[in-house]
């Protein structure tokens, strides 16, 4: 169960053609070569991305839902392109898959659906167990110092959306809050759809994620057996500062075994 299972299609359907962050995976892929590793992969548009660029690739995502339309969306592809891409149901903090990876990655906030330092530790050492020595990983996660904003109760407008397959369009509102203490941030997600006979569909989904500060995640990296290589700012890979929008996080595999779990058992 995942909390994007209520809100997977307008996800897909928001997220389905976003290229921002296409080029980054894509030039890494094709540094490290197959086979390669999706955490989180949701509605497949990296796993369908990067199969189309001749890669193999397995995502792994809680979300049945989600991987529904990964799915659908892969039917439409070639057999070369279906044969490259394999969807496994499984939890990132714990999963076992064949065969050692070149590249893994955790796109769009994805790690930030670790609630607790234990499981940020646990999902780490999973990745490091399936890659081979001197894999690449990467982590895209937005920098706290500039993305938080609280909206404290308040709504606000985001985007509004058009179904081209059913003709439905749908209004995205968003609420959040940011708890400095617990470092969550819980997102609201408030969809209006408009059937294309005038039904209103009123819906909310929420979600919430744990952010991390750049030392706190360089250190993590560290003591799970990854040398950080590179702190990109955004996708136009600009160096990281204290004012980019995001912190992606370019690391190496270093060492042959696997390190071990660190001792707290809370966040
Ligand atoms: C922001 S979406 C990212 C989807 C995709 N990577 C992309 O770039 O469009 C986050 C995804 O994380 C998945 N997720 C959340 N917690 C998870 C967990 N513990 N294990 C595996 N997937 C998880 C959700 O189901 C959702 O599909």
């Amino acid at each position: 169960m995942s909390e994007y299972d209520a809100f997977a299609r307008y996800y897909d359907l928001e997220y389905r053609a976003y290229t921002d962050d296409s080029l980054l995976y894509r030039s890494l892929a094709d540094r490290a070569g197959s086979p390669i590793l999706e955490l989180a992969c949701g509605t497949g548009r990296h796993l369908i991305g990067l199969a189309r660029a001749g890669h193999t690739i397995t995502g792994l995502d809680t979300s049945e839902p989600m991987l529904a339309i990964a799915a659908d969306h892969l039917s439409e592809e070639s057999p070369e392109v279906q044969a490259r891409v394999t969807m496994v149901q499984a939890d990132m903090r714990r999963f076992r898959l064949d065969g050692r990876f070149r590249m893994a990655f955790y796109a769009i906030n994805s790690f930030m659906h670790l609630m607790t330092a234990l499981d940020q530790a646990r999902s780490l050492r999973c990745v490091h167990r399936h890659l081979a020595p001197g894999g690449l990983l990467a982590v895209d996660i937005f920098n706290p110092e500039m993305a938080l904003f609280d909206s404290a109760g308040r709504i606000f407008y985001e985007r509004t959306m058009h179904d081209a397959a059913g003709g439905a369009t749908v209004t995205k509102m968003v609420a959040t809050a940011v708890d400095r203490r617990a470092r969550t941030n819980r997102l609201e997600f408030h969809y209006d759809e408009v059937s294309s006979d005038g039904r209103l569909t009123r819906s909310v989904a929420p979600i919430t994620q744990r952010y991390l500060h750049r030392a706190e995640m360089e250190r993590l990296l560290a003591r799970s057996g990854f040398v950080v290589e590179q702190v990109y700012g955004d996708f136009r890979l600009q160096p990281s500062t204290p004012a980019s929008p995001k912190m992606i996080f370019v690391a190496t595999r270093a060492t042959a075994t696997n390190p071990a779990l660190p001792k707290e058992t809370h966040a």
